[in-house]
């Protein structure tokens, strides 16, 4: 079932590093990679727990899912649903998380999953093919206001208003679309002026996913979920690709890393601070040379404080 493409692992050593480093050689305790992909962060952790360590790891992709059955390793266990379903460990229980965010390289690289402009497929973008609605059937349905929305807020695209008129239009002169191509060129001709170097739907594409997916909302939750289940001196490591992700998990450690006082008690001792702000690292120049999808990554790591109320 799984497809033969390669998913290169971005950041790899310094995810794991920053991930396990203040635990010590052969760690104990339950770690979380929170998107299991095709597992080269998976593997590299395990590689370096102790026989008392365990790994959960979330995926929504059931390739990945398969994938996953590969490892046989009794301390490995893999859970098919959203990352935001860590909030259902125990409070507290957690060494670390990490969270590789996105899509890998085989979702992008098969056209029938309808990730992308660059082949023609069907126009899915579904990271969990086994529920939900596909990009397809919600344009066919969706007022032309709310396509213009998600692709100005997720995309950050200026035509889209004239994008989103164009979708309607064409859905109610020769049906709604269904092919990544139909999608591609009815963008192209839309969008009035060009970015260099980028495919005019590029865009139109990346808005259109975050939103079937509802990745930008499951990020919240996953982060609110990681500050209950870790034990202090946890480590909380977000690997974002674009600037909606990043500036997510940034304003959120630096909403949990000062002390908070209340307005209306203001001689109350502030609540203490959550985490701790870490690391801020980009891949090197040489990774990006050898993985091109590495160059807009950009890896944040926190510590959790005090112990969870
Ligand atoms: C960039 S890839 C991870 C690659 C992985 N670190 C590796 O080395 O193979 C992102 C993966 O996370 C999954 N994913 C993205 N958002 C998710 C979410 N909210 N819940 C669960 N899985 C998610 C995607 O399906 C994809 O397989």
């Amino acid at each position: 079932m799984t497809s033969d493409l390669q998913h290169t692992t971005v950041l790899l050593d310094e995810a794991v590093d920053a991930l396990l480093g203040g635990a010590g050689a052969a760690p104990a305790g339950t770690w979380v990679d929170a998107t299991f992909g095709r597992g080269g962060h998976s593997r590299r952790i395990l590689l370096r727990l102790g026989p008392q360590g365990h790994l959960v790891a979330f995926d929504k992709d059931p390739e990945a899912i398969h994938e996953a059955t590969r490892i046989t390793d009794a301390r490995f266990s893999i859970r098919h649903e959203g990352f935001r379903h860590l909030a259902e460990l125990p409070a507290g229980s957690v060494a670390g998380v990490l969270m590789d965010l996105g899509v890998s390289s085989p979702q992008i690289d098969s056209p029938g999953r309808g990730f992308s402009f660059r082949f023609d497929g069907p126009l899915d973008m579904r990271m969990d093919t086994t529920r939900g609605e596909s990009v397809a059937q919600w344009l066919a349905t969706a007022e032309v206001q709310q396509i213009a929305e998600v692709i100005r807020d997720y995309g950050e695209e200026r035509f889209a208003g004239p994008i989103a008129k164009a979708i309607v239009a064409r859905r109610e002169e020769r049906g709604p679309l269904a092919t990544t191509a139909e999608l591609a060129d009815l963008v192209a001709g839309a969008v009035k002026t060009r970015e260099p170097g980028q495919n005019p739907a590029t865009r139109t594409f990346q808005a259109l996913r975050i939103f079937i997916n509802a990745e930008l909302e499951e990020l919240q939750q996953a982060l609110e979920a990681s500050l209950s289940v870790l034990q202090p001196g946890g480590r909380l490591v977000v690997i974002s690709f674009h600037s909606l992700e990043d500036r997510i998990v940034k304003q959120f450690i630096a909403q949990h890393s000062k002390e908070v006082y209340d307005r209306r008690a203001p001689f109350a001792p502030p609540k203490v601070m959550k985490l701790v702000a870490l690391d801020r690292i980009k891949p090197s120049a040489a990774e990006v040379a050898a993985n091109p999808r590495a160059r807009s990554a950009i890896m944040r790591v926190a510590e959790r404080t005090e112990a969870p109320a």
